[in-house]
């Protein structure tokens, strides 16, 4: 049985509790290798934009790309809990489009949902979670808001928005969110919605203090080929490693060294007379 969302709310520094470990995947090899590390949450996130699709911004992403990617991700199937990103437009035109969209994700195998968004989005959460899917909140430098934000800015730089986005975090909590990944704010904010809440924070750019930490696989692992954003720490260079050994085989290829005798299937007696 995989980590229950009611088992993630539970989950809180203050009471004592490990922080928690999301990082997010997008297939099977990248969920099966972030399981086997033992991490917690996997989250399908809608970061697949930019880092697997090539694109500037994550309006990009479809419910048929997150139905893809939640569907090979949960082949995997993982002992860490999987939380699909609603993508851009799934959740803003009405409440009943929002929950088939939530559903679509949960039948492809994500055991619950995320969404960006505080007040705002009041409704589409309630009528998610009356549907029995459990949802994840997501404030702060929230990227589906880029275009409002006018680009990927910190948020919550004064006393007057640093309390609204405390007001909306209380709010989601009041909805019955399990969790709220908070993301791009000064850290003081982050410890102080942590604070305020019941429930986790899981941080982004938010400090040291959330009840969690998530990170982009490919931001972590060295695979974007670009230098990373201030927060995040680099745990390997996975890029270079690729790129070394994918030149090797290009190497051997082109000399005649690959395949050799042991890479090749026997030949029947029978074919050589
Ligand atoms: O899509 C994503 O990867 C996210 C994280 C940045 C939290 O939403």
């Amino acid at each position: 049985m995989s980590l229950s969302a009611p088992t993630i709310r539970s989950k809180k520094r203050s009471r004592g509790d490990q922080p928690i470990v999301m990082v997010t995947a997008y297939d099977e090899p990248g969920a099966r290798y972030c399981d086997a590390a033992g991490v917690d949450i996997i989250l399908v996130g809608d970061s697949m934009a930019n880092v697997v699709m090539g694109q500037r911004d994550t309006l990009q992403v479809s419910m048929e790309d997150m139905i893809h990617h939640v569907r090979a991700v949960a082949a995997a199937i993982p002992k860490a809990h999987v939380v699909a990103d609603m993508p851009w437009m799934s959740y803003h035109v009405d409440v009943a489009s929002s929950v088939r969209n939530a559903a679509a994700l949960v039948r492809a195998g994500a055991h619950s949902v995320k969404l960006e968004g505080g007040r705002v989005r009041r409704d589409a959460i309630r009528a998610i979670l009356d549907a029995e899917i459990p949802v994840m909140g997501h404030l702060g430098l929230t990227p589906q808001s880029v275009l409002a934000f006018g680009g990927f800015k910190v948020q919550a730089k004064t006393s007057e928005a640093a309390e609204w986005l405390t007001k909306d975090a209380l709010l989601l909590q009041d909805e019955g969110v399990y969790a709220i990944v908070i993301e791009g704010v000064p850290s003081v904010v982050g410890t102080r919605i942590t604070e305020a809440l019941e429930i986790p924070t899981i941080g982004i750019g938010a400090g040291p203090d959330t009840d969690g930490q998530v990170l982009v696989f490919h931001d972590l692992l060295g695979l974007t080929g670009r230098t990373p954003p201030k927060f995040v720490r680099q745990y390997a260079q996975l890029g270079d490693v690729i790129t070394e050994a994918v030149g090797r085989y290009a190497f051997d290829v082109r000399n005649g060294l690959f395949p050799d005798a042991s890479e090749a299937y026997e030949n029947p007696a029978e074919l050589l007379e």
